[in-house]
């Protein structure tokens, strides 16, 4: 595989050449989340910023094995580097979890639309994770938190199969106790030392007032928790428009030449991965 002459400039890299040539970069650290996803901290050989948004995704490429698409999970106010949590599902996710500091890899990116930030502020926000969903969310709240006197109230709801599949347990121990935001957390199983909550995260709804005239619900899990979580949100009173999702699909080139993202008329990786539900409700095979 090729890789792109890196030129000397800190702007994002798919300002710098071709949106196909992979930027070199390398892992600076690495840390297990779960026995099934670890965090990658990267940054670029030359030391250009990644330059994303929230919600945006990024081509990992590792030479001579292939390409996946993966969301960015630290916030762009983090600077030097930033974090993708991966979970070892296949041929290059399985490879870079045997990876290890130092080593070499290619980014694509950032692509997609990401979280629309300039329309969430002021308001209060309801962010819905759900398992891995958390890994893009915590881009976004992340970015909420430290730039928390432009938000509302900043309300979390987490589930997660059982209190193993805990993705970031040194920030929900943060959480936990923050008065900058409220939290609330399920397993869909306890283990036997669990001591919170057990049910699905739709549970959690009951346990939450909202404003429903100034609250955006921010919403990503697997696909079965979309349905059920925009009812739950809709119940609340929130309008459509103001239930925002990320869509997951098969995704290979990242920029809307090989149509494997497409949902009828829509190129997922170009107008989405983020989405409102009014854009989407209409067409079946969105959620
Ligand atoms: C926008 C976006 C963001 C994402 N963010 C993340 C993230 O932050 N973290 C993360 O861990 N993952 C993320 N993913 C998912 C990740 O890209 C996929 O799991 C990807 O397939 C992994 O690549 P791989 O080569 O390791 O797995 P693959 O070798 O592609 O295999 C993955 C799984 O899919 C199956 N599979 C492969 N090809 C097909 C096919 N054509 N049809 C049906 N099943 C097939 C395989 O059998 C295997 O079970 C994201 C995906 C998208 C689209
Ligand atoms: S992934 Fe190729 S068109 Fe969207």
């Amino acid at each position: 595989m090729m890789i792109s002459a890196a030129k000397d400039c800190t702007c994002p890299p798919q300002e710098q050449g071709s949106i196909y040539l992979p930027s070199l970069a390398e892992i600076v650290r690495t840390k297990e989340l779960t026995k099934m996803e670890k965090l990658f901290e990267i940054r670029f050989r030359n030391g250009q910023e990644l330059g994303h948004q929230p919600g945006q995704f990024v081509e990992v490429s590792l030479f001579g094995i292939g390409e996946a698409p993966i969301s960015i999970s630290s916030s762009p106010t983090k600077k030097g580097s930033f974090e993708l949590a991966v979970r070892a599902v296949g041929n290059v996710t399985k490879a870079l979890h045997s990876f290890s500091p130092g080593a070499a890899l290619g980014i694509r990116g950032p692509f997609g639309k990401g979280f629309p930030i300039e329309e969430l502020e002021g308001k209060d926000i309801l962010f819905v994770a759900g398992g891995i969903g958390l890994v893009p969310l915590r881009s976004l709240i992340n970015y909420v938190l430290d730039n928390r006197s432009s938000f509302g109230r900043v309300i979390v709801l987490f589930g997660a199969k059982t209190p193993a599949e805990q993705l970031f347990l040194d920030e929900l121990a943060v959480w936990r106790k923050s008065k900058e935001m409220e939290y609330w957390e399920t397993v869909d199983r306890s283990d036997g030392q669990w001591k919170g909550n057990v049910g699905v995260i739709t549970t959690l709804f009951s346990k939450i007032t909202i404003d429903p005239k100034k609250t955006a619900a921010v919403i990503v899990g697997p696909p079965i928790m979309y349905r059920f979580a925009i009812l739950e949100s809709q119940g609340k009173g929130i309008s459509n428009d103001q239930i925002i999702v990320s869509l997951e699909r098969r995704m290979k080139c990242g920029v809307g030449k090989c149509g494997h993202c497409q949902i009828n008329h829509i190129y997922v990786c170009q107008e989405g991965p983020v989405f409102s539900y009014a854009k989407i409700k209409d067409i079946k095979e969105a959620i």
